[in-house]
């Protein structure tokens, strides 16, 4: 990374992208993109449509500061840390819905639906993770995609689809994104070159409605802070432009592979008989659920003491006092040796609390 990093350094436009940018941000980033959604999706996109942002969670900022005060905001239970954080620090109403293994559930998500007509309300937006979600690892199936667009659109609740794990697929074909199963109408898609590149850059991406699009650039943050990272967008636009960024989400795609099957076969090995978890096809996290008489902060705490880090499921609810009994391990971050020998203290410590 550091040798690709020092190579794709250009000192004339290195110079440029210290000036305040365009709002919409880097322009030779900005084709890259749309090339890289038409190549993906044969979506053809126009600039109008897409704007840089700086990082996924900047634009669930932006989404959420402009969009979200209009009514609750429905979100997969269990969600991403981080966005909910930002939505209660927008001071914003959550309201969570279940998951399956295809994603939110529809009965309790219609059960909402009614309840906010029958009070004369309605959400603002739905923030889903499609892809490989942060924490469970579920990918949503495009039928259920299909049933939960139904059941918005007439709402006219906006769809916030963060698919920041997209690009690490590591087995089959995706489904359709949301912004193209509705066709482009009522959504927020959502990219990012943290996971992909470098979380320190700080850059990202938002697919939407032209309209949308207008309402996020014209904030003040991106009229006055000039778009999002011009130099990190310059560097990254430069890093495309030679080849090379294929060529290194192919290597860690590759990597990440071998890690959550090195991940799957040490929990195979060392788990307890009642402990599951799931079979990620990509992205980062294996989801483990213990039985529920189990306190996971326990097992966390008495793991972390023997060097094991893992994070609690607990975190990842707005209700956390009754899931107490999950763990997220990320295959994404440890060497394949260190991972097993993780895998079995985790193991060792679970079957001692039983
Ligand atoms: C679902 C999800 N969205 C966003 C982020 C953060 O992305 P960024 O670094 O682009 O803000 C993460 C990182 O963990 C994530 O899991």
């Amino acid at each position: 990374m550091n040798e690709m990093m020092l190579e794709t350094w250009d000192s004339e436009s290195t110079l440029c992208s210290l000036e305040y940018g365009h709002e919409r941000g880097n322009e030779e980033l900005l084709d890259l993109i749309l090339q890289k959604v038409y190549d993906e999706e044969n979506l053809t996109l126009s600039k109008e449509n897409l704007m840089l942002i700086p990082g996924s969670t900047g634009g669930i900022d932006t989404i959420a500061r402009l969009f979200g005060r209009s009514g609750p905001i429905l979100l997969e239970s269990p969600s991403y840390v981080d966005a909910i954080h930002i939505f209660q620090d927008h001071d914003l109403q959550l309201e969570s819905i279940r998951m399956d293994p295809e994603g939110l559930c529809l009965e309790p998500l219609k059960k909402i639906l009614d309840r906010h007509q029958r009070e004369g309300r309605k959400s603002s937006l739905l923030y889903t993770i499609p892809c490989f979600q942060n924490p469970t690892g579920i990918t949503t199936s495009e039928n259920r995609r299909r049933e939960i667009l139904k059941l918005l659109q007439p709402n006219n609740v906006i769809i916030v689809e963060d698919d920041v794990y997209r690009d690490l697929h590591f087995e089959d074909r995706l489904p359709p994104s949301y912004f193209h199963l509705a066709g482009g109408k009522g959504v927020f898609r959502i990219g990012s070159f943290s996971k992909t590149l470098a979380p320190g850059l700080r850059l990202g991406w938002l697919i939407g409605e032209a309209s949308l699009i207008l309402r996020c650039m014209d904030c003040g943050v991106f009229q006055m802070g000039g778009g999002a990272n011009p130099l990190s967008a310059q560097w990254t636009a430069s890093l495309w432009q030679t080849g090379k960024l294929e060529g290194h989400i192919g290597n860690i795609k590759k990597l990440y592979r071998q890690r959550r099957d090195c991940a799957l076969a040490a929990m195979e090995q060392y788990m307890p008989r009642e402990v599951q978890w799931n079979r990620p096809k990509g992205g980062f996290f294996l989801w483990v659920s213990l039985p529920e008489h189990f306190d996971a902060s326990v097992i966390q705490d008495a793991a972390e003491q023997q060097g094991v880090l893992v994070a609690n499921g607990k975190d990842f609810f707005i209700e956390p006092h009754q899931m107490n009994h999950h763990l997220r391990i990320a295959y994404s971050f440890v060497e394949e040796r260190e991972m097993v020998e993780g895998i079995r203290v985790l193991a060792e410590v679970i079957s001692k609390q039983q």
